[in-house]
């Protein structure tokens, strides 16, 4: 399949003049040209918060390089939480009224949302009843779709897409292909990041929101070809991430051992929750997950949810998506909160 950026991309962003400061060109001296305030008031000094953050965030680009092997920093867009890389494609890629996206529901509420502000059409091309990926299905959807999102480990499922049914549709699309990896730390798959050396139709997306339990920070990473990340470069508010978050994410992504533990301590009471609650009555079964959270069937779901927020444990009902009939979706929590919810599902399996 030919794949041509230029083609792809939306006429007006081909031909962007973008907003240049002069930060793009000099980061230090005496700084008079981005209409600051010259004191800081004090609160944060280290941080010279009175200064626009750096828009490139470089010392973070370099970090997450360092990180993620094989990725240079161009290849890396830094955004407002995953939800800023989604909108930011979509804007790119697509032209209202004219182009579409496809989704593999059920999934992530976020593509379609962003498609809809944006006047997109969304096709859709359902995962099979048992959650895997059917390619030719998508293949066969294609017509007039810029943007194919897929997401594994997959939101609400919890399950990971096959990696040989991913690689066939970036292969046989055209357009770009996003696969969201929020959830890939959780994973028994590997990230498919080294995909991106021989497709350059492939955005890959992560977030600190999940594993690196930054959700507060607002930190989202998209990883592609330079020239896709050229242009959502040139897309982007320029100083799209705040000093704040740079600040943060630099510290967290300087201790990688503490978010491996944490990992492993989510993934050994994900183990833990989902046997507990296999063995319960009123749970009809427990979908095998590869993230931080379980897609829990179980019987009368509906009052079950309602009843579990009445006992002070929320969790989300996905019964209304398809394929999730009877499914909640539960979060895994600290082994207290996890207990909390493991008491108030016996108490109602007992009374229901
Ligand atoms: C699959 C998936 N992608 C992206 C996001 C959003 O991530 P972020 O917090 O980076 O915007 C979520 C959040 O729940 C998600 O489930």
């Amino acid at each position: 399949m030919k794949f041509d950026l230029n083609q792809l991309l939306r006429p007006n962003i081909r031909g962007l003049k973008p907003y240049r400061s002069a930060r793009d060109d000099f980061k230090s001296g005496i700084l008079l040209d981005a209409n600051e305030n010259p004191a800081s008031p004090g609160i944060e000094h280290a941080l010279n918060l009175n200064r626009y953050p750096d828009p490139h965030y470089e010392l973070l680009r370099n970090r997450i390089s360092e990180i993620k092997e094989a990725i240079k920093p161009e290849q890396i867009f830094l955004g407002n939480g995953s939800d800023e890389a989604i909108d930011l494609l979509i804007r790119m890629f697509c032209t209202p009224g004219h182009d579409k996206i496809l989704i593999t529901p059920p999934t992530y509420g976020m593509y379609k949302v962003s498609a809809d502000i944006h006047g997109i059409e969304t096709v859709e091309a359902p995962l099979l009843p048992d959650f895997s990926l059917d390619a030719d299905s998508v293949l066969s959807k294609t017509d007039g779709v810029k943007i194919i999102f897929l997401c594994s480990p997959n939101n609400p499922t919890a399950n990971r897409l096959q990696e040989s049914e991913i690689r066939r549709v970036i292969e046989g699309f055209s357009g770009i292909v996003v696969v969201d990896e929020a959830y890939i730390d959780f994973s028994r798959d590997k990230s498919l990041l080294p995909l991106l050396a021989e497709h350059p139709n492939l955005v890959v997306m992560q977030t600190l929101s999940k594993a690196w339990g930054l959700a507060g920070i607002r930190l989202g990473m998209a990883f592609a070809s330079t020239e896709i990340i050229n242009y959502m470069m040139r897309v982007k508010p320029p100083y799209n991430v705040n000093s704040l978050t740079q600040d943060a994410a630099l510290k967290a992504l300087g201790n990688p051992n503490q978010t491996q533990r944490a990992i492993e301590s989510i993934l050994s009471e994900r183990d833990r929750v989902a046997k507990s609650l296999e063995q319960m009555d009123g749970v009809i079964r427990v979908e095998e997950s590869d993230a931080n959270f379980l897609l829990v069937r179980v019987k009368n779901a509906p009052d079950v949810y309602r009843k579990l927020a009445k006992l002070g444990v929320i969790v989300r009902y996905r019964g209304d998506q398809l394929h999730c009939e009877n499914g909640l979706r539960i979060t895994i929590g600290l082994p207290e909160e996890n207990d909390a919810l493991l008491d108030a599902m016996e108490q109602l399996t007992i009374s229901n």
